[in-house]
């Protein structure tokens, strides 16, 4: 069964997904990883499909893996599939530039957030409509975090209390993305980052334990476990 995704829609989503999932140990690029027995993008995208403001996906596979993730998604939702480039930026990049006419929102989603909930996608989209150029899910700090030297010796105890972890998906006018990403110089491990150097306020938004990011072996555990449960 194909998805519909919704027409009168005013989000285009990007999915950078053409890492090779270093830290999760040898094997397949982390995208097509099995989590109960379907690929991270799989669940990805069909979360995605679900929330109403979705208009369009853009998903940026692995080079090698254009074809199979067409095939792959086909009956998942309809999206369009690009190869990926070398660093999340340039996958996000690569993206971007193949975003159709229209939509006004870009988000930006790790395919590796493979259980993020659709509300956390309508809430940051809901944000940027309001009117917040940038926006961004987070969580607070749980733990306390130290500031060590190159001996590991600790050089003091910083206040949690003004941090954030921040998770995709991170949304944005449309305008400013596309200015952020045609001005970049150093590769970022999020976008927000780039339109910070802009000199654009980033708003945050709640997110949701559910968007964890699946790095490491424990957090695909984490994630088969959390499915089991029926989230
Ligand atoms: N990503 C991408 N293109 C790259 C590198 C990363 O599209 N050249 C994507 C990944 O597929 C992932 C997201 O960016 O969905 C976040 O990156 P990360 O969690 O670091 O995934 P990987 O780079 O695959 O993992 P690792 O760093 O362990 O190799
Ligand atoms: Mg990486």
């Amino acid at each position: 069964m194909t998805a519909q995704l919704n027409p009168r829609g005013d989000v285009a989503v990007l999915v950078p997904a053409a890492g090779a999932g270093v830290r999760l140990g040898p094997g397949r690029p982390k995208a097509l990883r099995l989590l109960a027995g379907e690929p991270l993008l799989v669940h990805a995208v069909r979360r995605l499909a679900a929330a109403p403001s979705v208009h369009t996906i853009v998903v940026a596979a692995p080079a090698a893996e254009v074809a199979a993730v067409r095939d792959l998604l086909a009956p998942v939702a309809p999206v369009t599939v690009v190869p990926g480039g070398a660093e999340r930026q340039a996958s996000v990049a690569a993206a971007l530039a193949a975003v159709p006419a229209g939509p006004e929102i870009v988000l930006v989603h790790d395919a590796a957030r493979a259980l993020t909930p659709p509300e956390v996608v309508e809430s940051v989209a809901a944000t940027v409509r309001a009117g917040h150029d940038a926006v961004i899910p987070v969580l607070p700090v749980v733990d306390t975090i130290k500031e060590v030297d190159a001996g590991e010796v600790v050089l003091g105890t910083v206040d949690r209390a003004t941090l954030r972890v921040v998770q995709t998906p991170q949304g944005f006018r449309r305008a400013v993305l596309s200015a952020a990403h045609a001005a970049a110089a150093d590769a970022l491990t999020d976008d927000a980052g780039l339109v910070e150097k802009q000199g654009v306020a980033v708003r945050c938004v709640p997110g949701s334990e559910y968007a964890l990011k699946i790095t490491r072996p424990f957090d695909l555990a984490l994630a088969e476990h959390l499915l089991a449960g029926g989230s």
